[in-house]
């Protein structure tokens, strides 16, 4: 018998997990320029109010008792839907979570600074994923997490993010019960202003990447990855966030890119052009030979 070896509370706690990916082509460069992804209402109704129950008898930061109940470990880690989507960004063999914590707000409250959570880097790496799990019906009273799309390229000093007050892109993630929403870890975020009385509860725990990047999601063979629409992204500087998202969207193929400069891709232009390829697509993403 091994002595150092310690036995883990759950067999399930932190170990390799795999599921078929349910996002196609779109969807993964969706997420690589959002840095999100709402999946509203896919939990049962039946471990939602199980958790409601769960929580008002642990009211502690870290209810670290969940990591061992199979039917959260099934109804949430395992979540067909949310389990699909992190299958497709993060590869076969996914670990599970680790560990989470229960962001309990004791509503009403003033909205929370902007901010990216602590260790955010900025990477073209895709290696893991923050989750975020509402129990309850969870409208704008309840000051639900707003988030900025596209922010997690934006480069900023925290003390400088806590000063601004109005962001024209900000979306709010108020959704009812049972939603997930998948985040790359670095995006700009706050909990927003409550009005309402009440606990609201929202539960946070990472995925981890244990497989090679590769494009094994659900493939869409006539996608037109030329000349994106970048309208509404938010930039310090043109196409930045752009590019930052093509680089990680390239890295997640397996494919070689380097931005080529000017409107090379994904910088955008007027008209889309149908004839060919926008120069500087990655080889595997190409529809034509030119
Ligand atoms: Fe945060």
């Amino acid at each position: 018998m091994d002595t150092n070896t310690t036995t883990l509370p759950s067999a399930q706690v932190g170990l390799p997990y795999d599921c078929e990916p349910t996002l196609n082509d779109q969807q993964v460069f969706n997420f690589c320029r959002q840095g999100y992804l709402m999946l509203e209402g896919v939990v049962d109704d039946d471990v939602n109010r199980r958790m409601l129950a769960f929580v008002e008898e642990h009211t502690e930061h870290q209810p670290l008792e969940l990591l061992t109940e199979d039917w959260f470990v099934e109804g949430v880690f395992k979540n067909p839907q949310a389990a699909g989507a992190v299958r497709s960004l993060l590869g076969a063999d996914f670990k599970l979570p680790q560990t989470l914590c229960n962001h309990r707000a004791d509503c009403p409250l003033p909205p929370q600074h902007w901010h990216r959570d602590g260790g955010s880097i900025y990477s073209r790496r895709l290696d893991y994923l923050q989750v975020f799990y509402y129990p309850q019906d969870t409208p704008r009273a309840l000051g639900p997490t707003e988030l900025i799309p596209g922010s997690h390229f934006m480069r900023s000093k925290a003390n400088y993010m806590g000063h601004i007050r109005s962001v024209k892109l900000v979306k709010s993630t108020a959704a009812p019960a049972g939603t997930i929403f998948i985040t790359a870890y670095p995006i700009w975020h706050r909990k927003g202003r409550s009005t309402a009385s009440g606990i609201r509860h929202l539960f946070k725990y990472n995925y981890w990447r244990t497989a090679e990047p590769r494009r094994d999601w659900i493939i869409e063979p006539e996608y037109d990855f030329s000349w994106p629409d970048m309208a509404n992204e938010p930039h310090f500087e043109q196409f930045k966030c752009g590019i930052a998202a093509a680089e990680m969207f390239s890295w997640l193929c397996g494919e070689s890119y380097e931005h080529v400069g000017g409107t090379g891709w994904p910088c955008e232009a007027p008209v889309k052009s149908e004839l060919c390829d926008q120069e500087g697509l990655p080889s595997g993403l190409r529809r034509y030979a030119n």
